[in-house]
């Protein structure tokens, strides 16, 4: 049976992709989810599958290596499906030396656990191993111009702690394809929504802060521009990278979905308007006198823009959402899932927005 291993799959989009392959595969495959819990890391993102039978939890530190090895020695893993990592630009910035344990470091181990367990006496590796990387398009730097686009062949450029140490951890994996043949791909993604992200980036910020009346703090001059992709999207594409990506390439993964930060937060305000009941009395107060401009990040890439042409002519990869339905998507999620953001709003998640916003 198909085993894969896959890290962070208690966040955002590790969740969101543990739910694709069990919903997909049944019980045809078994995944073991290892997770070190962090505050982005949430079990009840995956109550739904907990007790599948395929499905087991390990809560460890990708940067452990005792424990990393000894999963492999405990399960013939097949693919590997790297999520894990520090993901948040703002909190890099408070905080790099964490980016740079986790997903650089912990990259590394998890490199050494596979190849140790994976490859032959003779260099090679059985088939059907696969280590693929899960990264993000901000390793290419800040793009200015319009009509120009990051594609697998644009020179690396990071320029924020969380970038360059994606980077860093991308830049290893290259080099255990070029010098031990790992069997590896690496994914850059655009930016990712949908369910189960935390508030601390920008769509599920505004939509929590929009519920509760609260202000909407745009950087800058709201100008900024990122290339939006439904999280569904993005795992399938991981998926066919996984089944027929060919070993030791890069893909990029995106939908020329470019929004400015500014009209992502007015459709934002539209689309509550729209779907909240007019019985409910925050509707009235869900309007544009909540923006409100702030400090701007320090070193704030200015856009991002991924052009996938690559998977989508090797791979036939193409998003099927587009972001009017996927916002809905979204915000249907946090209105049936109210409690859940309460709880993970609490606690750590004040201490942070007060550091950043001063509020
Ligand atoms: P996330 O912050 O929601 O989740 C990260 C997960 O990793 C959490 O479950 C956390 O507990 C776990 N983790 C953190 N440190 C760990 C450690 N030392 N050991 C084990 N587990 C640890 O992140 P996400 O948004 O789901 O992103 C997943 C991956 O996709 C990351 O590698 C990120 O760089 C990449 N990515 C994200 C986006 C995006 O828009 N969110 C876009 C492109 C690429
Ligand atoms: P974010 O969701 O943090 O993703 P990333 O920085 O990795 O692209 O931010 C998306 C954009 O939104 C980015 O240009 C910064 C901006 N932003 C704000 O203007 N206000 C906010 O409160 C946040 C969290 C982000």
């Amino acid at each position: 049976m198909k085993t894969y291993l896959v890290t962070g799959g208690a966040g955002f989009i590790g969740s969101n992709y543990i739910h694709h392959m069990f919903a997909s595969y049944g019980d045809a495959i078994r995944i073991i989810n290892v997770d070190a819990l962090t505050y982005a890391g949430n079990p009840e993102n995956l109550t739904a599958i907990a007790d599948n039978q395929g499905y087991t939890f390990v809560h460890a530190d990708i940067c452990d290596k005792e424990k990393m090895t000894a999963i492999f020695a405990e399960h013939d893993i097949d693919i590997v499906v790297h999520f894990a990592a520090e993901s948040h630009v703002d909190r890099s910035i408070i905080d790099p030396e964490v980016f740079v344990r986790t997903n650089v470091l912990g990259t590394l181990v998890l490199l050494n656990a596979a190849r140790q367990a994976w490859e032959m006496t003779d260099g090679t590796y059985p088939p059907g191993k696969r280590f693929v990387h899960v990264s993000t398009d901000e390793v290419y730097g800040s793009l200015t111009e319009e009509g120009t686009y990051f594609y697998e062949t644009t020179p690396y450029d990071p320029r924020s702690p969380y970038s360059a140490s994606k980077a860093g951890a991308d830049m290893l994996v290259r080099s255990y394809m070029e010098t031990y043949q790992f069997p590896a791909n690496i994914t850059n993604c655009s930016n990712n929504y949908g369910p189960y992200q935390f508030p601390e980036k920008l769509i599920p910020l505004m939509i929590n802060n929009a519920l509760q009346g609260k202000k909407l703090p745009i950087y800058g001059d709201g100008l900024n521009v990122r290339d939006w992709l439904y999280v569904e999207d993005h795992v399938q594409a991981i998926d066919l990278v996984c089944e027929k990506g060919k070993l030791f390439e890069t893909y990029n993964i995106g939908g020329h979905n470019e929004k400015k930060n500014i009209e992502i937060v007015k459709i934002i305000l539209d689309t509550l308007g729209e779907m909240l009941p007019d019985d409910d009395e925050r509707k009235n107060g869900i309007n544009e006198s909540l923006i409100e401009y702030v400090t701007d990040r320090k070193g704030h890439d200015r856009r991002y823009a991924i052009a996938p042409d690559k998977i989508k002519i090797e791979l036939g990869w193409e998003p099927q959402t587009y972001f009017a339905e996927g916002i809905r998507r979204t915000i249907a999620w946090y209105f049936a899932n109210a409690d859940w953001m309460e709880r993970v709003t609490s606690g750590e998640y004040q201490n942070y927005y007060q550091q950043v916003y001063g509020k």
